[in-house]
């Protein structure tokens, strides 16, 4: 999407040799005229696949995937971190393991709002070793509803998390994927 790789060229900051930081338009602030358009292109993407329901990831997804909703005529869901805390045990629950932060997170959607009816199309802003969206999978699983795909605002395509979901059969459409970053300059794959 030629539209978000000018703004992440113009705008995002590349931090060392693996790290984007787009928090001016995606992750912090965020340019809704921009999650508009992405909307549509997941729209676009996705136009031939029943989608009954949108499910990400809270924070930042969360915006992403209301504004994409628009386009499909669904509800959002999104999964919540910390669901080790006693919220009762009306969740699907999967663990979550960060390679950026070093930790793991137990993350939850309760039961009430999925069900083996459901074909899902899950979305989340960026794309890393995959471990959040391999969550989200999980539990789509156990609700027994169907992923009917991926869809990523930025994939880093350096890291594993776009092909292992592929090699999977799954539909993984990233609106930009990243190849690498070479001396502060973002390279597009
Ligand atoms: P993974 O799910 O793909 O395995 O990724 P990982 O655990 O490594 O990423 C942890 C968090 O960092 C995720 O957000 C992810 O979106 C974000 N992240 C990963 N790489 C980058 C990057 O290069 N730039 C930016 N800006 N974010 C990155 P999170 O902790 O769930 O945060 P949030 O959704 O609450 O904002």
């Amino acid at each position: 999407m030629e539209l978000l790789k000018q703004k992440i060229v113009n705008e995002g900051k590349a931090i060392g040799s693996d790290v984007i930081k787009v928090d001016m338009f995606l992750n912090h602030q965020i340019d809704v005229d921009l999650l508009n358009e992405i909307g549509k292109e997941f729209k676009k993407r996705f136009s031939s696949d029943k989608i009954t329901k949108i499910v990400t990831i809270e924070a930042s997804g969360i915006g992403i995937a209301c504004i994409a909703a628009q386009y499909f005529g669904v509800p959002v869901v999104f999964a919540k971190k910390g669901a080790n805390r006693n919220v009762g045990d009306n969740l699907y629950k999967a663990d979550v393991f960060s390679f950026t932060k070093g930790t793991t997170t137990t993350i939850g959607i309760s039961k009430d709002y999925l069900s083996p009816d459901d074909h899902v199309l899950i979305i989340d802003d960026f794309m890393a070793n995959g471990k959040a969206v391999h969550g989200l999978i999980n539990i789509l699983n156990q609700a027994g509803a169907t992923t009917e795909g991926i869809g990523i605002v930025i994939e880093k395509g350096f890291q594993p998390g776009g092909d292992s979901l592929r090699s999977l059969g799954l539909k993984v459409e990233s609106l930009a994927i990243i190849k690498s970053i070479d001396d502060g300059n973002i390279i597009f794959g």
